[in-house]
């Protein structure tokens, strides 16, 4: 989830290769840091402070429902939601994500198709499933330009799309000096689009224009959740310093949004102001 960012421009959809070129080589890493707060009876949870869908209640009827998790990773939630009685398919750019998936579905005796591919071109069917969604997964690193009007086209009329990532006033306020938040303001906020973190690349665009492709896209925002810790809350992804930062500052924004017929013509990625 959170890393560094730096801002080196890269060759237009390199970023794919470079992220999964990351996620080949540290997904032990990641796994054996992050899953106790991941597994167990912490796979139906979002995001950088594990928070329950049974309290969130973001997906919404789940029985009987197609679902599909972009950038499933272990496919720990999609695994939960096949034992919770739905048909859900995990979808994951990276080899070694999806050999653990593999190996925990096996263990599970769940029925759970895993693809390999890049989500922001999704070889599946137009209006195929109820829900898509993701929890810091491909939607945090593609780019959304392209992967929002995939999933209004995979999804069914009514569909949603539920996705946890970063916020932009994460990014607009990171130091790269001290690797953490910052209570100044150090980039652009209305450039953001792809941003550079170590060795991967991220994307975030301001919240006019996540609206306004969206809108383009034929979906409409139902919720936007801008979590804020609690002060006791912990979380294997953010430290105590930045912690304290997002007591006061969104660092990670839950989008909830569903397919409906009508879209405008909007740019996207580009301040509205003259
Ligand atoms: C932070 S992990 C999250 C996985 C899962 N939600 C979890 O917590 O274990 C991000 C995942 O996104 C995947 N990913 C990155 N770029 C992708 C792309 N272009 N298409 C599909 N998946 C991608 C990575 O392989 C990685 O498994």
């Amino acid at each position: 989830m959170p890393r560094k960012p730096t801002s080196k421009p890269r060759k237009q959809g390199s970023h794919v290769r470079t992220n999964r070129r990351f996620w080949e080589a540290g997904s032990d890493e990641y796994d054996q840091r992050h899953r106790k707060s991941i597994g167990g009876d912490r796979a139906a949870a979002w995001g950088l402070w594990r928070i329950p869908e049974s309290s969130l209640r973001l997906l919404g009827p789940i029985r009987g429902k197609s679902i599909l998790e972009l950038g499933c990773g272990a496919a720990r939630w999609s695994i939960w939601l096949a034992r919770s009685g739905a048909r859900s398919v995990g979808f994951d750019a990276t080899r070694s994500q999806l050999d653990k998936a593999r190996r925990l579905v096996s263990t599970e005796h769940v029925r759970l198709p895993l693809l390999q591919g890049n989500a922001e071109r999704l070889p599946l069917q137009d209006a195929t499933f109820d829900t898509v969604f993701c929890d810091w997964g491909a939607m945090t690193f593609c780019d959304p330009t392209k992967t929002v009007p995939e999933c209004a086209r995979v999804l069914r009329p009514d569909g949603r799309l539920v996705f946890s990532t970063a916020s932009p006033i994460r990014y607009v306020a990171f130091d790269q000096r001290r690797d953490g938040q910052t209570r100044r303001l150090e980039r652009s906020y209305f450039d953001l689009h792809q941003v550079q973190l170590g060795e991967t690349v991220e994307f975030q665009l301001p919240y006019g224009a996540w609206i306004e492709l969206f809108s383009r896209s034929g979906l409409a925002v139902e919720r936007l959740l801008e979590t804020r810790p609690d002060p006791a809350w912990r979380s294997t992804y953010v430290d105590r310093r930045d912690r304290r930062w997002a007591r006061d500052w969104p660092m990670e924004a839950i989008w909830s949004v569903r397919k409906t017929t009508r879209s405008i013509g909007a740019r996207v990625g580009r301040s509205t102001t003259r």
